[in-house]
């Protein structure tokens, strides 16, 4: 395929989260987080790493927003650190939090780049989850006001709100598998937890447009599922898999329910859907401006007692992992041997994410989509010319840049991309073990290097597209 040309005012960008870059954990009045907790309890990441220093971010602003008007980015997607703005999750603000962030999105207009803001990115204020976490119905009310605070505060300079970013790992991996922060697992609390995250949503909505002209949307991470075979077994466990990470978060959203299979299923397994009260689902679907997707990869789904076929079928069945995250309901990923894999294992499909787009558009929503994250986790390193060669990483991005526009090619409303991530950063419980970034950060000094992805991306967005051929 030949070069690529976007739509005009098609916003390019570059994703980060607080915890993963911020560092400074306790300068500024910042209360802990239970990503604090987390990465402090021994055994939950690899290699006991934190986000205690990471990236530094907090100390070098001045110097990252000039690495971002040096990439030429249009828009720049980051989270606000909860514990930052309300060091106890509750009552007024901190000044010294807010007026980071102040900086931040003066920095950012100073230099014509969009600030995307994303409230919430994972970092609960420990004191709300002393208080019950996602599973308290109060930490929704705390969120709505926590959006008010931010609203006011930052609403005149904002470009675009998010209100949550992938629910699924907040609420589905932090209160079901135990995966992420806080740890806690079971099915009554990741339902629990999923439908405070999702009421949450709603009314921060309802705060922020209270606040703020700005667009108001939500990040979902959402997957396409391919039954490993048409055995109706495997056609249902993808159809499961499809439940838990797409609808479960999709359909409250747009249609205001929970996907009936998905809560039979539930009840089944002795939890339940209690926590949603009559009205709820008219405040998680609320009406949105945008909605987020973030994409990294697909999956082939079978039955956990089909495994023997899959096997046969030349797919690998690897252990039960720890983002399993449908072992409850007896549904099994199964692995591509032929499949380019990233560094985290995760299987690359860039077809999956034309298909997504278009079935937003089919089924969901006309409404605007961007692509909040896509990215490529890899071992990169600083080679002896003192350059960070990633061409993989590129020929990774290039891919999904153009199965974006296929979308759009199909008449769907996609107005952005934002790669993950404008640099290497913490990666939740793997730690600093692999890297996802435009630019290379040395940990022990803070130094950043542009990696070749960095030179390459600057062009792309320059073009408004892509040049040459794939
Ligand atoms: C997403 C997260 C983001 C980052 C990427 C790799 O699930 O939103 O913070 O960790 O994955």
């Amino acid at each position: 395929m030949a070069g690529s040309r976007f739509p005009d005012g098609f916003l390019w960008g570059a994703a980060t989260a607080a915890y993963q870059i911020e560092g400074a954990v306790t300068e500024g009045g910042r209360g802990p987080s239970i990503w604090d907790t987390f990465s402090h309890t021994p055994g939950r990441t690899l290699n006991g790493d934190t986000g205690d220093v990471a990236c530094r971010h907090y100390d070098k602003l001045d110097e990252d927003l000039e690495l971002m008007a040096d990439l030429g980015l249009r828009a720049y997607r980051f989270s606000i650190a909860w514990p930052r703005v309300q060091p106890e999750g509750k009552g007024p603000a901190n000044q010294a939090g807010l007026d980071f962030y102040r900086r931040l999105v003066d920095g950012l207009a100073e230099r014509g780049i969009v600030p995307a803001v994303t409230l919430y990115h994972w970092d609960l204020p420990q004191a709300l989850e002393d208080a019950g976490g996602w599973t308290a119905r109060t930490t929704s009310e705390r969120f709505a006001e926590y959006a008010a605070i931010v609203g006011e505060a930052l609403g005149d300079a904002v470009g675009m709100w998010t209100t949550l970013n992938e629910p699924w790992c907040a609420g589905w991996l932090g209160y079901g598998t135990g995966a992420h922060a806080p740890g806690r697992s079971g099915l009554a609390s990741g339902t629990a937890a999923t439908h405070h995250l999702m009421l949450g949503h709603g009314l921060a909505v309802e705060a922020l447009r209270a606040a703020s002209s700005a667009p108001v949307g939500i990040t979902l991470n959402l997957n396409r599922f391919i039954p490993a075979s048409d055995h109706e077994l495997d056609l249902r466990a993808a159809r499961i898999a499809d439940a838990v990470l797409n609808r479960l978060y999709l359909d409250p959203v747009f249609k205001a329910s929970y996907p009936e299979d998905l809560v039979e299923l539930v009840r089944a397994g002795g939890g339940d859907f209690d926590a949603v009260q009559p009205g709820d689902l008219d405040v998680t679907s609320r009406p949105i401006d945008f909605l987020g997707v973030n994409f990294y990869s697909t999956a082939v789904i079978a039955d956990v007692s089909r495994e023997a076929e899959a096997r046969q079928a030349g797919y690998v069945v690897a252990p039960v992992g720890a983002r399993d995250a449908n072992a409850p309901f007896g549904v099994r990923q199964v692995g591509r041997a032929d499949l380019e894999r990233l560094a985290t294992g995760w299987e690359v499909e860039p077809e999956g994410l034309t298909d997504i787009l278009v079935r937003l558009r089919d089924e969901y929503t006309r409404g605007p989509l961007y692509v909040t994250e896509n990215g490529a986790a890899q071992h990169d390193y600083r080679g002896p010319d003192g350059a960070v060669h990633d061409p993989g990483r590129i020929s990774y991005i290039d891919r999904h840049v153009r199965a974006v526009l296929r979308a759009i090619e199909r008449g769907v409303d996609v107005r952005g991309y934002f790669v993950w991530s404008l640099m290497d950063n913490y990666e939740w419980s793997l730690g600093y073990s692999v890297r996802f970034g435009l630019t290379w950060v040395d940990y022990p000094t803070g130094e950043r290097v542009p990696k070749d992805s960095f030179h390459w991306y600057r062009q792309v967005i320059a073009a408004n597209g892509l040049t040459g051929d794939a």
